[in-house]
Protein backbone atom coordinates (compact mmCIF):
# COMPACT_ATOMS: atom_id res chain seq x y z
CA UNK A 1 0.00 0.00 0.00
CA UNK A 2 1.53 3.27 -1.13
CA UNK A 3 1.33 5.57 2.28
CA UNK A 4 -0.41 8.79 2.07
CA UNK A 5 -1.24 11.19 4.73
CA UNK A 6 -3.22 13.83 2.02
CA UNK A 7 -6.71 12.30 3.66
CA UNK A 8 -5.20 12.86 7.31
CA UNK A 9 -7.86 15.47 8.63
CA UNK A 10 -7.64 17.45 12.22
CA UNK A 11 -10.27 16.10 14.06
CA UNK A 12 -9.99 19.21 16.44
CA UNK A 13 -12.06 21.16 13.06
CA UNK A 14 -15.50 20.57 12.98
CA UNK A 15 -15.47 20.84 9.31
CA UNK A 16 -13.56 17.70 9.62
CA UNK A 17 -15.41 15.61 11.55
CA UNK A 18 -18.61 17.02 9.13
CA UNK A 19 -16.55 15.39 6.30
CA UNK A 20 -15.69 12.34 8.40
CA UNK A 21 -20.19 11.96 9.07
CA UNK A 22 -20.69 12.60 5.33
CA UNK A 23 -18.52 9.65 4.24
CA UNK A 24 -19.76 7.29 7.04
CA UNK A 25 -23.12 7.88 5.84
CA UNK A 26 -21.82 7.32 2.34
CA UNK A 27 -20.73 3.87 3.14
CA UNK A 28 -17.39 4.71 3.44
CA UNK A 29 -14.85 3.69 6.06
CA UNK A 30 -12.99 6.67 7.95
CA UNK A 31 -10.12 6.12 10.84
CA UNK A 32 -11.19 7.43 14.39
CA UNK A 33 -9.21 7.97 17.48
CA UNK A 34 -9.91 6.46 20.70
CA UNK A 35 -8.42 6.44 23.89
CA UNK A 36 -6.81 2.71 23.38
CA UNK A 37 -5.80 2.59 19.26
CA UNK A 38 -7.15 3.88 16.09
CA UNK A 39 -10.56 2.18 14.62
CA UNK A 40 -11.29 1.54 11.23
CA UNK A 41 -14.88 2.47 11.32
CA UNK A 42 -17.98 2.44 9.19
CA UNK A 43 -21.81 3.00 10.00
CA UNK A 44 -23.14 0.21 11.81
CA UNK A 45 -26.27 0.09 9.89
CA UNK A 46 -24.66 -0.19 6.69
CA UNK A 47 -24.20 -4.23 5.67
CA UNK A 48 -22.23 -2.87 2.58
CA UNK A 49 -19.94 -0.53 4.81
CA UNK A 50 -19.35 -3.53 7.31
CA UNK A 51 -18.18 -5.52 4.70
CA UNK A 52 -15.65 -3.10 3.95
CA UNK A 53 -13.92 -3.33 6.93
CA UNK A 54 -13.34 -7.22 6.17
CA UNK A 55 -12.22 -6.42 2.72
CA UNK A 56 -9.92 -3.27 3.79
CA UNK A 57 -7.94 -5.43 6.72
CA UNK A 58 -7.80 -8.79 4.86
CA UNK A 59 -9.91 -10.02 8.09
CA UNK A 60 -11.98 -13.45 7.99
CA UNK A 61 -15.53 -12.45 8.10
CA UNK A 62 -15.80 -14.95 11.13
CA UNK A 63 -14.01 -12.31 13.22
CA UNK A 64 -16.59 -10.40 14.97
CA UNK A 65 -16.75 -6.46 15.33
CA UNK A 66 -16.93 -3.94 18.04
CA UNK A 67 -19.86 -1.89 18.20
CA UNK A 68 -19.11 1.79 19.49
CA UNK A 69 -22.01 3.78 21.05
CA UNK A 70 -21.97 7.57 21.55
CA UNK A 71 -23.42 7.05 25.12
CA UNK A 72 -24.73 4.33 27.36
CA UNK A 73 -28.47 5.24 27.48
CA UNK A 74 -27.70 3.84 23.35
CA UNK A 75 -26.83 0.59 24.83
CA UNK A 76 -31.20 -0.36 24.59
CA UNK A 77 -30.68 0.45 21.09
CA UNK A 78 -28.43 -2.56 20.05
CA UNK A 79 -28.43 -4.92 22.81
CA UNK A 80 -31.61 -6.84 25.11
CA UNK A 81 -31.39 -8.83 28.16
CA UNK A 82 -28.75 -6.96 29.65
CA UNK A 83 -27.05 -8.75 32.93
CA UNK A 84 -26.72 -6.63 36.06
CA UNK A 85 -23.41 -7.12 35.68
CA UNK A 86 -23.00 -5.60 33.00
CA UNK A 87 -25.25 -2.88 33.90
CA UNK A 88 -22.51 -2.10 37.21
CA UNK A 89 -19.90 -2.22 34.42
CA UNK A 90 -20.94 0.18 32.28
CA UNK A 91 -21.98 2.67 34.83
CA UNK A 92 -18.46 3.02 36.34
CA UNK A 93 -16.68 2.54 33.75
CA UNK A 94 -18.25 4.11 30.08
CA UNK A 95 -17.15 5.84 28.57
CA UNK A 96 -13.47 4.27 28.85
CA UNK A 97 -11.67 1.44 27.68
CA UNK A 98 -14.16 -1.41 28.11
CA UNK A 99 -16.02 -3.54 26.09
CA UNK A 100 -18.99 -6.07 27.19
CA UNK A 101 -20.15 -8.90 24.94
CA UNK A 102 -24.19 -8.99 25.70
CA UNK A 103 -27.17 -10.35 23.52
CA UNK A 104 -27.56 -8.57 20.69
CA UNK A 105 -31.09 -7.24 19.94
CA UNK A 106 -32.21 -7.41 15.75
CA UNK A 107 -30.71 -4.12 14.89
CA UNK A 108 -26.94 -5.48 14.76
CA UNK A 109 -26.43 -7.12 11.40
CA UNK A 110 -24.97 -10.68 10.59
CA UNK A 111 -22.01 -9.29 9.22
CA UNK A 112 -21.02 -7.46 12.76
CA UNK A 113 -21.41 -11.05 15.08
CA UNK A 114 -20.19 -12.97 12.44
CA UNK A 115 -23.89 -14.65 13.29
CA UNK A 116 -23.54 -14.83 16.97
CA UNK A 117 -26.87 -13.82 18.96
CA UNK A 118 -23.74 -11.33 21.15
CA UNK A 119 -22.59 -8.11 20.54
CA UNK A 120 -19.25 -6.81 21.32
CA UNK A 121 -19.84 -3.30 22.29
CA UNK A 122 -18.01 0.07 24.09
CA UNK A 123 -18.33 3.58 24.32
CA UNK A 124 -15.07 5.10 23.53
CA UNK A 125 -13.52 7.81 25.77
CA UNK A 126 -12.35 10.06 22.84
CA UNK A 127 -14.05 13.95 22.31
CA UNK A 128 -13.62 13.77 18.58
CA UNK A 129 -15.07 10.26 18.43
CA UNK A 130 -17.64 11.27 20.59
CA UNK A 131 -18.61 14.05 18.45
CA UNK A 132 -18.67 12.09 15.70
CA UNK A 133 -20.70 9.19 17.00
CA UNK A 134 -23.36 12.65 18.01
CA UNK A 135 -23.88 14.15 14.84
CA UNK A 136 -23.52 10.62 13.09
CA UNK A 137 -26.59 9.34 14.98
CA UNK A 138 -25.61 6.15 14.45
CA UNK A 139 -23.20 4.02 15.98
CA UNK A 140 -20.40 2.61 14.42
CA UNK A 141 -18.01 -0.68 14.07
CA UNK A 142 -14.66 -0.14 14.91
CA UNK A 143 -11.77 -2.43 14.30
CA UNK A 144 -8.26 -1.99 14.88
CA UNK A 145 -7.27 0.49 11.92
CA UNK A 146 -4.19 -2.26 10.83
CA UNK A 147 -4.03 -4.67 8.64
CA UNK A 148 -5.27 -8.14 10.15
CA UNK A 149 -2.42 -9.79 12.02
CA UNK A 150 -0.30 -6.66 12.62
CA UNK A 151 0.19 -4.33 15.65
CA UNK A 152 -2.28 -1.88 16.49
CA UNK A 153 -2.21 1.89 15.35
CA UNK A 154 -1.84 4.57 17.51
CA UNK A 155 -0.68 7.30 15.56
CA UNK A 156 -3.08 8.77 12.76
CA UNK A 157 0.22 8.11 10.82
CA UNK A 158 0.09 4.47 11.72
CA UNK A 159 -3.01 4.55 9.90
CA UNK A 160 -1.79 6.38 6.93
CA UNK A 161 1.33 3.79 6.94
CA UNK A 162 -1.07 1.00 6.68
CA UNK A 163 -4.16 1.52 5.12
CA UNK A 164 -3.45 4.86 2.91
CA UNK A 165 -5.69 5.39 0.67
CA UNK A 166 -8.54 3.19 1.13
CA UNK A 167 -9.93 4.74 4.26
CA UNK A 168 -11.51 7.87 3.31
CA UNK A 169 -10.67 9.97 5.80
CA UNK A 170 -8.50 9.88 8.74
CA UNK A 171 -9.06 12.14 11.66
CA UNK A 172 -6.13 12.90 13.75
CA UNK A 173 -6.79 13.35 17.64
CA UNK A 174 -3.04 12.81 18.93
CA UNK A 175 -1.28 10.00 20.41
CA UNK A 176 -3.96 7.51 22.01
CA UNK A 177 -3.68 8.02 25.11
CA UNK A 178 -3.61 4.25 26.20
CA UNK A 179 -2.15 2.33 23.37
CA UNK A 180 -3.67 -0.93 24.02
CA UNK A 181 -6.40 -2.25 23.13
CA UNK A 182 -9.59 -2.30 25.49
CA UNK A 183 -10.67 -4.81 27.95
CA UNK A 184 -12.99 -7.18 26.39
CA UNK A 185 -15.45 -9.13 29.31
CA UNK A 186 -17.97 -12.05 28.32
CA UNK A 187 -21.02 -10.63 30.27
CA UNK A 188 -22.73 -13.83 28.85
CA UNK A 189 -21.37 -16.36 31.02
CA UNK A 190 -21.56 -16.97 34.36
CA UNK A 191 -19.32 -15.54 36.15
CA UNK A 192 -18.10 -13.00 33.32
CA UNK A 193 -14.94 -14.13 31.45
CA UNK A 194 -12.41 -11.80 30.57
CA UNK A 195 -11.36 -12.30 26.98
CA UNK A 196 -9.16 -9.99 26.71
CA UNK A 197 -6.98 -7.66 29.41
CA UNK A 198 -6.70 -4.34 29.00
CA UNK A 199 -6.10 -1.23 31.29
CA UNK A 200 -8.91 -2.02 33.24
CA UNK A 201 -7.93 -5.40 35.30
CA UNK A 202 -10.52 -7.98 36.62
CA UNK A 203 -8.77 -7.11 40.00
CA UNK A 204 -10.14 -3.51 39.92
CA UNK A 205 -13.08 -4.62 38.23
CA UNK A 206 -13.75 -6.54 41.77
CA UNK A 207 -12.68 -3.87 44.17
CA UNK A 208 -14.54 -1.32 42.51
CA UNK A 209 -17.83 -3.09 40.98
CA UNK A 210 -17.87 -6.62 43.34
CA UNK A 211 -18.06 -8.10 40.26
CA UNK A 212 -16.04 -11.60 40.01
CA UNK A 213 -14.58 -11.92 36.27
CA UNK A 214 -12.75 -15.17 35.82
CA UNK A 215 -9.89 -16.49 32.90
CA UNK A 216 -11.82 -17.17 29.13
CA UNK A 217 -12.21 -20.71 29.20
CA UNK A 218 -13.32 -23.22 25.86
CA UNK A 219 -12.82 -22.07 22.38
CA UNK A 220 -10.89 -18.99 21.46
CA UNK A 221 -13.99 -16.38 21.08
CA UNK A 222 -11.20 -12.97 20.72
CA UNK A 223 -8.70 -12.57 18.46
CA UNK A 224 -6.12 -11.59 20.95
CA UNK A 225 -6.96 -14.99 22.36
CA UNK A 226 -5.41 -16.68 19.18
CA UNK A 227 -1.42 -17.70 19.61
CA UNK A 228 -0.15 -15.03 17.02
CA UNK A 229 -1.72 -11.47 16.33
CA UNK A 230 -0.04 -8.41 17.01
CA UNK A 231 2.67 -9.04 15.01
CA UNK A 232 5.78 -7.01 13.80
CA UNK A 233 8.07 -7.55 11.14
CA UNK A 234 11.30 -7.81 14.13
CA UNK A 235 11.67 -10.44 16.53
CA UNK A 236 10.71 -10.21 19.73
CA UNK A 237 12.90 -11.95 22.53
CA UNK A 238 11.25 -11.44 26.25
CA UNK A 239 13.88 -10.89 29.27
CA UNK A 240 12.57 -10.50 33.04
CA UNK A 241 15.00 -7.95 33.96
CA UNK A 242 17.56 -5.37 32.43
CA UNK A 243 20.85 -7.28 33.01
CA UNK A 244 19.42 -10.35 31.06
CA UNK A 245 18.60 -8.23 28.21
CA UNK A 246 22.29 -6.17 28.36
CA UNK A 247 23.70 -9.48 27.96
CA UNK A 248 21.49 -10.49 25.32
CA UNK A 249 21.99 -7.50 23.60
CA UNK A 250 25.92 -7.79 23.76
CA UNK A 251 25.39 -10.86 22.32
CA UNK A 252 23.63 -10.29 19.40
CA UNK A 253 25.67 -7.48 18.55
CA UNK A 254 28.67 -9.63 18.56
CA UNK A 255 26.76 -12.01 15.81
CA UNK A 256 26.07 -8.99 13.70
CA UNK A 257 22.50 -8.80 14.01
CA UNK A 258 21.24 -5.14 14.89
CA UNK A 259 18.98 -5.09 18.20
CA UNK A 260 17.59 -2.60 20.86
CA UNK A 261 16.20 -2.56 24.31
CA UNK A 262 12.49 -1.72 25.28
CA UNK A 263 12.59 -1.50 28.50
CA UNK A 264 10.01 0.95 30.78
CA UNK A 265 11.00 -0.21 34.29
CA UNK A 266 7.45 0.50 36.62
CA UNK A 267 6.03 2.46 34.00
CA UNK A 268 3.24 0.15 32.91
CA UNK A 269 1.52 3.28 32.00
CA UNK A 270 4.00 4.70 29.64
CA UNK A 271 5.31 0.42 28.70
CA UNK A 272 0.97 0.71 27.11
CA UNK A 273 1.48 4.12 25.64
CA UNK A 274 4.68 3.53 23.99
CA UNK A 275 5.08 -0.70 23.18
CA UNK A 276 2.88 -0.61 19.68
CA UNK A 277 4.97 2.69 18.66
CA UNK A 278 7.75 1.06 19.42
CA UNK A 279 7.39 -1.73 17.77
CA UNK A 280 6.21 -0.14 14.46
CA UNK A 281 9.63 2.09 14.57
CA UNK A 282 11.59 -0.51 15.38
CA UNK A 283 10.50 -2.10 11.92
CA UNK A 284 11.01 1.14 10.18
CA UNK A 285 14.69 0.82 10.86
CA UNK A 286 14.93 -2.53 10.42
CA UNK A 287 15.92 -3.67 13.45
CA UNK A 288 16.09 -7.15 13.24
CA UNK A 289 15.51 -7.89 17.27
CA UNK A 290 13.81 -5.75 20.05
CA UNK A 291 14.61 -7.61 23.56
CA UNK A 292 12.12 -6.50 25.73
CA UNK A 293 11.97 -6.62 29.06
CA UNK A 294 8.49 -7.65 30.79
CA UNK A 295 6.62 -5.16 33.41
CA UNK A 296 5.47 -6.54 36.26
CA UNK A 297 2.36 -8.67 36.25
CA UNK A 298 0.16 -5.94 37.78
CA UNK A 299 -2.07 -3.60 36.50
CA UNK A 300 -2.33 -2.98 32.65
CA UNK A 301 1.25 -5.01 33.06
CA UNK A 302 -1.32 -8.55 32.70
CA UNK A 303 -1.89 -6.89 29.12
CA UNK A 304 1.31 -5.93 28.26
CA UNK A 305 2.60 -9.13 28.83
CA UNK A 306 0.02 -10.92 27.27
CA UNK A 307 0.68 -8.69 23.65
CA UNK A 308 4.39 -9.22 23.94
CA UNK A 309 3.71 -12.82 24.06
CA UNK A 310 1.70 -12.57 20.79
CA UNK A 311 4.09 -10.19 19.39
CA UNK A 312 7.02 -12.98 20.16
CA UNK A 313 5.25 -15.99 19.38
CA UNK A 314 6.92 -17.35 16.14
CA UNK A 315 4.57 -20.15 15.61
O1 LIG B 1 -9.85 -0.81 21.98
C1 LIG B 1 -10.53 -1.43 21.16
O2 LIG B 1 -11.38 -2.27 21.49
C2 LIG B 1 -10.30 -1.10 19.68
C3 LIG B 1 -10.73 0.33 19.41
C4 LIG B 1 -10.61 0.72 17.96
O3 LIG B 1 -12.01 0.55 19.91
N1 LIG B 1 -10.96 -2.04 18.83
C5 LIG B 1 -10.52 -3.32 18.69
O4 LIG B 1 -11.24 -4.06 17.77
O5 LIG B 1 -9.58 -3.76 19.30
P1 LIG B 1 -10.71 -5.44 17.15
O6 LIG B 1 -11.65 -5.74 16.04
O7 LIG B 1 -9.28 -5.31 16.80
O8 LIG B 1 -10.96 -6.47 18.27
C6 LIG B 1 -12.26 -6.92 18.51
C7 LIG B 1 -12.25 -8.07 19.46
C8 LIG B 1 -11.83 -9.32 18.78
O9 LIG B 1 -10.93 -10.00 19.62
C9 LIG B 1 -13.13 -10.07 18.61
O10 LIG B 1 -12.94 -11.45 18.54
C10 LIG B 1 -13.87 -9.64 19.88
O11 LIG B 1 -13.55 -8.28 19.98
N2 LIG B 1 -15.32 -9.77 19.73
C11 LIG B 1 -16.15 -9.02 18.99
N3 LIG B 1 -17.42 -9.46 19.07
C12 LIG B 1 -17.43 -10.49 19.91
C13 LIG B 1 -18.43 -11.38 20.41
N4 LIG B 1 -19.72 -11.28 20.05
N5 LIG B 1 -18.04 -12.35 21.26
C14 LIG B 1 -16.74 -12.45 21.63
N6 LIG B 1 -15.73 -11.66 21.20
C15 LIG B 1 -16.07 -10.70 20.34
MG1 LIG C 1 -7.23 -5.60 16.26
Amino acid sequence: MRPSNTNILNGTDSSSIDGAVSALRGDELVAIPTETVYGLAARASSRTAVNKIFTVKGRPSIHPLILHIAKISDLEKWTKDLPNNARALVDRYWPGPLTIVVQRNQNVCDEITGGRNTVAIRCPDHEITTELLRRLDDAIVAPSANRFGKVSPTTAQHVAADLGDEVKIILDGGACAIGLESTIIDCTTTPPQLLRAGAITVEQIQTECQVTVVSATGESRASGMLDKHYAPECEIELFNDRDQAETRRSELSQLGTTSEILDFGDDLALYAHSLYARLRDADKRKIEVVIAVRPPWTGVGLAINERLEKAANRL
